[in-house]
């Protein structure tokens, strides 16, 4: 009985130590511990053994039950370890690996622009400030020598909030916030959103935006405004762009003028792009008005400057050749990804 056993633990022992798989150690866990098992086998012939010899061969039977379950264990063990660890070898994440990057919309043609053009005038010098969108008729108006009887002013034309509070048509009016903060020199653009009374179409909106320019120093002459001008067109439309002066009429400034560049399309030859002028309008601008500068507290005797206002939506729509204003307003990312 004793070999007996021996030789059904050396077996067992021996098909454990080859097992490659827990399924193949679970088969031999029937094989040798189960209802039929070999071990089992062995218990059923105890009737054969002799009274006096059955507890010790009981024994010995649960011996090697407890040394064959205490092996299987173990080497059950180190599989579920080693395949855990295997697993976790496989599904290691290396957070060294640059992120997938996420899609997150894209600028809007009009900052793109914005960008551009604050670039081109911070190089320059020039501060960038904000000013408010709904102003009081004196801002807007008032302290830039704008006539109470003028055209603009008419309700057809401007949103009024209450009979001197209005949201403001221009942008023109942050040169007088600037002015009354009664520091100088100043070299400021303002760039926001500004109202009008306008039906939507290809070119006009009711809200749109524009950049203000003011320069206030001594000695500020003209040729400043015409050179200044000058460069930023060269700056924004390229290094061939030429600039024309047309005489204009601004209430707040005097000489006034509108600034024209060569078309960037045809170089000025005319094409369909600048209806076959060869120029295109891009700006006001003039003299600062003594008037204006005195009624913000600047004294024109020691004090000239030059101011101008472009307007954002037409920068943008020339610089990426778009032909209709109400795109930039519509937010249809197939539209807006392409700038
Ligand atoms: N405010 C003018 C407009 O809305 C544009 C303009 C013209 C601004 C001449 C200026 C300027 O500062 O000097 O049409």
């Amino acid at each position: 009985m004793k070999e007996r056993l021996k030789a059904i633990q050396e077996a067992c022992l021996a098909k454990i130590e080859q097992a490659g798989t827990l399924d193949a150690l679970n088969e031999i866990r029937v094989e040798f511990l189960g209802k039929k098992g070999r071990l089992t086998e062995v218990l059923k012939s105890m009737k054969d053994v002799s009274p006096e010899e059955r507890p010790k061969v009981g024994q010995m039977v649960n011996e090697t039950r407890s040394k064959l379950e205490g092996r299987l264990e173990e080497v059950r063990a180190a599989f579920a370890k080693k395949i855990r660890e295997e697993k976790m070898k496989a599904e290691t994440i290396d957070v060294t690996l640059p992120a997938k990057r996420r899609e997150s919309g894209h600028r809007h043609p009009n900052n793109v622009a914005l960008r551009e053009v604050e670039r081109i005038f911070i190089g320059m010098g020039y501060e960038v400030v904000g000013g408010p969108e709904v102003e009081y008729d004196y801002y807007n108006f008032e302290a830039l020598n704008i006539p109470a009887n003028h055209p603009a002013k008419d309700e057809q034309d401007t949103f009024y909030i209450t009979g001197d509070i209005l949201l403001r048509t221009q942008t023109s009016s942050a040169q007088v916030h600037e002015m009354e903060k009664g520091r100088l020199p100043i070299r400021m653009i303002s760039p926001g959103r500004v109202y009008r009374a306008d039906e939507v179409d290809a070119t006009h909106s009711p809200c749109f935006h524009q950049i203000e320019g003011l320069v206030i120093d001594k000695n500020i002459t003209f040729s400043d405004l015409k050179g200044t001008l000058a460069e930023f067109a060269k700056e924004l439309f390229g290094e061939n762009t030429k600039v024309k002066f047309r005489p204009h009429h601004f209430p707040f400034t005097e000489p006034s003028a509108e600034m024209d560049v060569t078309c960037f399309k045809c170089g000025g030859k005319g094409c369909r792009f600048c209806k076959g002028s060869g120029w295109i309008e891009i700006l006001g601008c003039g003299m600062v008005h003594p008037r204006v500068l005195e009624m913000s507290g600047i004294d024109p005797k020691a004090y000239t400057g030059f101011a101008f206002g472009v307007g954002l939506e037409r920068i943008a729509l020339l610089k990426y050749e778009i032909d209709d204003l109400r795109l930039l307003y519509e937010n249809d990312v197939r539209f807006l990804k392409q700038f």
